[in-house]
């Protein structure tokens, strides 16, 4: 199914109370293959193929269980001779010829590096989005691998979080749209085809919610909260095909993840209608241990089995521990089957039975030109352009010198991003190499890096950055954050530049000389202080192999930015958690609240007035969601409605007449927003149903329009239904999640 037949089938779903059994579509023949198989298995080879080990760098010690049965998923096994090798010993000497099935991260690239998911999410593109992951699986596959865990679909709301980086933001539309454009670049046309590779969404779910921004911790989402912003991403993810899961680390209100059958159950399986398997995190069965919600790995096992999950990566407490279980009746041997059943019936739609071996075919795919171009083109359409006074960008043919400092300019491992394991740096293009290929010898560069790299504090070199920038005529100044520094577990609770990189843009800034911030990280930055010391920024995010091309195109003007933010920029972390999709507040602020310094002294003690916002911070971000800047200019009019009154069956038709007010040809994202006004519970002050990227010449018009079936406004309500409430409405076709004007309809029954 392509993406926009699984948006309107989930949207079909959404009258139901919920989204019952999706569409039976097990095949018969397969179906009937796992059975003769699971008759012939003892349980010891059933545990087998619920084990997951990590490639371990002898050979000997793997081939002894593989051939006893032992191990059905091998993770970070990357060279094809030695996977054909453990292969052959599943298909030709362990007793029944199970394959094995290859695992790997490959998050945003296998050889060839994308933009890190957030920077993905950026270009509001499902398409680029779904061709990066079509690379990524041409390239992993030709290694042998045929498994990825990946998309990583938590909406995350929290830019301390490391892993915000491997997200699509704190959006939950902009996630399922994502997720799916993921799914179907990574298993193709048909998972059986040598090139595709099984997805798995995770983390299953609400990870990205943990308390503090502070990786592994809890979280404390609601069932309403969960359902309505959590979960869709995951419910779209399932009903595009997605062949496994992964259950998450946290545990919600108390509950772990991987021993939680409410949601592996209930909701994935009985709502859903999911019949792949869930695979645990890497040992995060273990690791109810440590959380305290087992008392030893007897304990772990049962409660990870029966609710749900089906493979174990890497913590063989399944192996050890289910047997004795199956004897006591505490897990039941159906239960065993269920769970082979479901690995047994990936492993067959993977075609792994029949093509168990992979052809090395490495040479010809990995970094192949394509693949490079499409690279630069996700990289071109992640950077984001915050600032441009005075149209400083892009350079033209009167800028004869640049100064290019930073310790970003030329990292070419730094630009990669979090959870690269393959991508090598030898292949970066760094801006420094591809700004240099660009001008050749009709502008002079500059290299003076400053810092050595982000976190350095050394200011010894700030000078001389300082000394370059002013004998140049356009200061390029690539600051951010060392790949290591966003991803798992690196989470911060600072978000400003790292090292002494703020001191090197004042310097800058203090030239005189037109300054240009390129700032290459792993999450929002609080910049505010950098951007008002700039007079251009560009946010690219970690933009992979191809980042410096891109990035140079964008500062001459051969390509013309147009990504959004994927998530709110905050202007200090004080405000997080921050997100536009906040619950109105019964005092909403009124933006012209007093702040700090506008206290008298020994003011009176009020509430009289007040609203929801800070003293010190205001209550806008410093960018808000979906905004992003152009070399043109973009006019919104005119917006009209099919009806002003719907039904809850109807489709509302929204359009709006785009126009290309400047003198370049520019791509616009449209958003659409709706706001539910009354609801049985509160409900956001805007969410995202629709988005377009629209575009036009220079005086170029055209009608933008959106087609929302008025389903799509279904949310769980106080008797946690999903349901649409009739009432009143507003809707905004907006350039970001701030703007636009309020456009009132109702729906009446
Ligand atoms: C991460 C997962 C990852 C797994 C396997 C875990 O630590 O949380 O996202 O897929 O490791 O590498």
């Amino acid at each position: 199914m392509k993406i926009a037949q699984i948006l309107s089938a989930s949207a079909l779903c959404l009258s139901l109370v919920a989204c019952s059994q999706a569409p039976e579509n097990k095949d018969a023949v397969i179906e009937n293959k796992i059975n003769a198989l699971l008759n012939q298995m003892t349980l010891e080879e059933k545990l087998g193929q619920m084990n997951q080990i990590s490639a371990s760098a002898n050979i000997e010690e793997m081939t002894v269980l593989i051939k006893k049965g032992e191990i059905g998923s091998i993770l970070n096994e990357v060279e094809p001779r030695r996977i054909n090798a453990l292969q052959r010993v599943a298909m030709e000497e362990s007793r029944l010829g199970i394959p094995l099935l290859f695992a790997r991260d490959v998050i945003h690239g296998f050889k060839t590096i994308f933009p890190i998911p957030l920077g993905q999410a950026a270009t509001f593109n499902p398409q680029v989005v779904k061709d990066g992951a079509r690379v990524a699986a041409i390239e992993a596959s030709a290694a042998g691998i045929r498994w990825t865990f990946a998309p990583m679909i938590d909406v995350s709301r929290d830019p301390r979080w490391g892993r915000i980086a491997e997200s699509c933001g704190e959006d939950t539309y902009l996630n399922t749209v994502m997720g799916v454009a993921m799914i179907e670049g990574f298993q193709g046309d048909s998972l059986n085809s040598p090139n595709s590779i099984a997805a798995c969404p995770k983390h299953f779910v609400g990870y990205g919610a943990a308390e503090g921004g502070v990786d592994y911790n809890s979280t404390y989402i609601p069932e309403r909260r969960l359902r309505n912003v959590y979960l869709p991403p995951f419910e779209a993810a399932a009903k595009a095909g997605a062949a496994t899961f992964m259950s998450s680390f946290n545990d919600n209100d108390g509950i772990p993840a991987t021993g939680n059958s409410f949601i592996l159950r209930d909701v994935l399986r009985g709502e859903w209608g999911f019949d792949g398997f869930v695979v645990s995190d890497w040992a995060s069965t273990g690791e109810m241990l440590a959380h305290g919600f087992a008392a030893d790995t007897k304990e772990v096992a049962m409660k990870a089995v029966n609710a749900g999950v089906d493979m174990e990566m890497v913590a063989y407490t399944y192996f050890k521990e289910l047997p004795g279980l199956v004897k006591e009746g505490k897990v039941k041997e159906e239960t065993i089957d269920e769970a082979v059943r479901d690995i047994l019936r990936i492993k067959f739609r993977l075609g792994l039975f029949d093509n168990p071996y992979v052809e090395d075919n490495t040479a010809k795919m990995f970094y192949a030109p394509s693949h490079l171009e499409a690279a630069k083109q996700a990289a071109v359409e992640s950077a984001i352009l915050l600032k441009n006074q005075g149209e400083v960008l892009p350079l033209d043919a009167s800028v004869k010198s640049v100064a290019v400092v930073g310790p970003m300019a030329d990292a070419p491992y730094e630009q990669l991003g979090t959870w690269v394991f393959d991508g090598e740096k030898s292949h970066t293009v760094t801006p420094l190499a591809a700004i240099r290929d660009l001008v050749g010898n009709k502008v002079q560069v500059i290299y003076e890096p400053g810092l050595a790299y982000s976190r350095d504090k050394n200011k010894a070199g700030i000078a001389k950055a300082v000394a370059a920038a002013s004998r140049a005529d356009v200061v390029l100044a690539f600051v951010g954050e060392e790949a290591i520094l966003s991803g798992e577990a690196h989470c911060l609770a600072d978000l400003n530049l790292q090292g002494a990189q703020c001191e090197l843009i004042a310097a800058l800034a203090k030239t005189g000389k037109p300054l240009v911030t390129v700032v290459m990280a792993g999450r929002p930055l609080t910049i505010a202080n950098e951007a008002e010391l700039s007079d251009a920024v560009l946010y690219s995010f970690h933009p992979g192999t191809m980042g410096g091309p891109a990035l140079a195109d964008l500062l001459w003007g051969k390509a013309v930015p147009s990504g959004k933010t994927p998530v709110t920029f905050p202007k200090m972390v004080g405000q997080i958690p921050i997100y536009y999709a906040h619950n109105s507040t019964g005092r909403p602020a009124k933006h012209n609240e007093v702040l700090l310094n506008d206290i008298p002294l020994e003011a009176g003690q009020t509430s009289l007035g007040c609203t929801s916002y800070y003293l010190d911070a205001g209550f806008y971000p410093l960018y808000p969601f979906g905004y992003g800047l152009s070399y043109t200019t973009f006019k919104y009019s005119n917006v009209e409605l099919s009806a002003k009154e719907l039904k809850v069956g109807d489709v509302l038709t929204v359009t709006c007449d785009l126009e290309n007010t400047g003198k370049r040809p520019g791509t616009e994202v449209v958003q659409l927003y709706v706001q539910d006004k009354v609801g049985s519970v509160t409900r956001p002050v805007k969410e995202l149903k629709r988005f377009a990227r629209i575009s036009l010449k220079p005086g170029e018009k055209k009608k933008v329009s959106f087609d929302l079936p008025i389903s799509d406004l279904a949310f769980w309500n106080i008797d946690m239904k999903k349901v649409v409430e009739p009432g009143d409405f507003s809707l905004w076709v907006a350039p970001d999640s701030q703007s636009g004007e309020e456009t009132p309809f109702k729906v009446v029954r």
